[in-house]
């Protein structure tokens, strides 16, 4: 099943989402309902809270960016409960986007190397280590379980530049293809 995707703006993805335990209720179907609603909406990668579940679950799969990048072909995982200790390296730009934030791209910048603990979908533990686009995608989602999104990022003058786009995103006043939740969207008026 499709589920919508919560615009900029509302309020679960400002909330640090919280742990969960093996035999949460429903995960496997809202695994299953995530990596549908990601293809669907052409993403590369889906945090749940922008399902509006404020849990420590997200998804990728970078297919799209395979032809370009074949190093990462077969890059496509489940993280429950992870934790990002330790980023190395000289930070580096990259162009970020965000299925909450429809129409807009910014560069940000962000270390290149990760060390992630986490759990996959039969809550076994995992340690590993990610460079470049990969770890960049890791950097992005693992931010929505924090409460931070990419536009936090960028500099304030930026920001207020985006301002007023941003404010349509959370009214709903823009063209997107796939099911969105618009947090300060009008309601229309019945006669
Ligand atoms: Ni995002």
């Amino acid at each position: 099943m499709i589920l919508p995707i919560v615009a900029y703006g509302h309020p679960t993805l400002r909330k640090v989402a919280e742990e969960i335990s093996p035999g949460h209720s429903g995960l496997e179907e809202l695994i299953e309902n995530m990596f549908e609603t990601m293809y669907s909406s052409e993403g590369v990668g889906l945090a749940a809270p922008q399902v509006n579940q404020p849990i420590r679950l997200f998804i990728v799969d970078v297919g799209p960016y395979v032809q370009e990048h074949p190093e990462l072909e077969g890059f496509k995982k489940i993280f429950i409960n992870p934790q990002i200790i330790e980023q190395t390296g000289e930070p580096w730009v990259f162009n970020e986007g965000c299925l909450s934030i429809p129409d807009i791209r910014e560069d940000v910048s962000r270390p290149p190397r990760i060390r992630i603990q986490y759990y996959d979908r039969d809550f076994q533990f995992h340690d590993e280590v990610y460079e470049g686009i990969s770890a960049r995608i890791i950097q992005h989602e693992y931010d929505h379980l924090e409460a931070t999104l990419f536009v936090d990022l960028i500099s304030p003058l930026r920001k207020i530049l985006l301002k007023r786009k941003l404010n349509d995103i959370s009214s709903g006043n823009i063209d997107v293809k796939y099911k969105m939740i618009f947090p300060a969207r009008k309601k229309k008026v019945r006669a």
